[in-house]
């Protein structure tokens, strides 16, 4: 049996990973942790999921890495910075804490644990080179804190690498002004607008435009339930994983 632990166990993603983990016959919730609550009682598990807030999220992880543990995180907000603070700090407890140096913890951010997010991003990646212009549009439901989602900040690295390793020019755009945000935030070079909107849950078009045409690629997770796979996939494959961070599904998926 996989012990497992999550952090932010009321919450909507958080609850929802209890549940599918109780029914799951290979695993056993050993711990629900939520704001305010003692984590002291993740110590036992094999793996500790993360679906809290980006402003607690890396307290977490020090927490986690320190007392040896491998964690699964889906909480959003890991750009680049927060990425290599993320690998500073498991370097540095892998040298400085006997618990994790001992236990060489692996830690898997997953920007996005639907399948078709996953392969939505794969493709993306694929098409970029080919098109002059790549924006993207993301849109969430009211609730959710952060802009741009995770998933889009990710898809924007993954376009702007592909686009600079196949010697991509940035995309053509006469803008001479503007109203601030009507362009978007740019990520790694990549314009990406949020909408935020009662009803929608989790949804992303990737545009590409060419000479006389365009692509649009789009995902839509209707559900919650979409990410469960995914999150099961990453609890049973992390001891798989090397030691230290990993980010994304797609190696557990063969697509890496
Ligand atoms: N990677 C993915 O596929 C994916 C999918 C959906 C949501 N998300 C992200 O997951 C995160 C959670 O989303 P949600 O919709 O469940 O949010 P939510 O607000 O419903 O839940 C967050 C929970 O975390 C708890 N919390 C806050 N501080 C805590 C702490 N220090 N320790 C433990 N728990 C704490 C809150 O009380 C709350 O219950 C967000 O960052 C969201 O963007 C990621």
């Amino acid at each position: 049996m996989i012990k497992v632990g999550v952090l932010g166990a009321k919450g909507r993603m958080g609850s929802l990973v209890s549940e599918t983990v109780r029914g799951a016959r290979d695993l056993e919730l050993v711990a629900e942790v939520d704001a305010g609550d003692s984590r002291d009682d993740l110590r036992g598990c094999d793996v500790v999921v993360d679906f809290t807030s980006p402003g607690v999220v890396m307290d977490n992880l020090r927490w986690c890495v320190r007392s040896g543990l491998n964690m699964v995180i889906g909480t959003s907000g890991f750009d680049g910075a927060r990425l290599a603070e993320a690998n500073d700090l498991l370097d540095n407890s892998t040298r400085q804490t006997p618990r994790a140096a001992a236990a060489q913890p692996r830690v898997l951010v997953v920007p996005n644990f639907s399948v078709g997010a996953v392969l939505m991003m794969k493709f993306a990646e694929q098409a970029a080179r080919f098109f002059e212009s790549a924006e993207i549009v993301e849109l969430h439901h009211a609730g959710k804190v952060d802009a741009p989602s995770g998933t889009a900040a990710r898809t924007a690295a993954m376009i702007a690498a592909a686009r600079s390793a196949a010697g991509t020019g940035p995309a053509p755009d006469a803008t001479a002004t503007q109203l601030e945000g009507a362009r978007g935030a740019v990520v790694d070079g990549v314009h990406v607008h949020s909408v935020r909107m009662a009803g929608l849950v989790a949804h992303q078009e990737v545009l590409l435009g060419g000479h006389g045409e365009t692509l649009t690629i789009r995902h839509d997770s209707l559900d919650r339930a979409s990410f469960m796979p995914g999150v099961l996939m990453a609890v049973r494959g992390i001891t798989s994983l090397s030691p230290g961070l990993t980010v994304g599904l797609e190696g557990l998926l063969g697509l890496a």
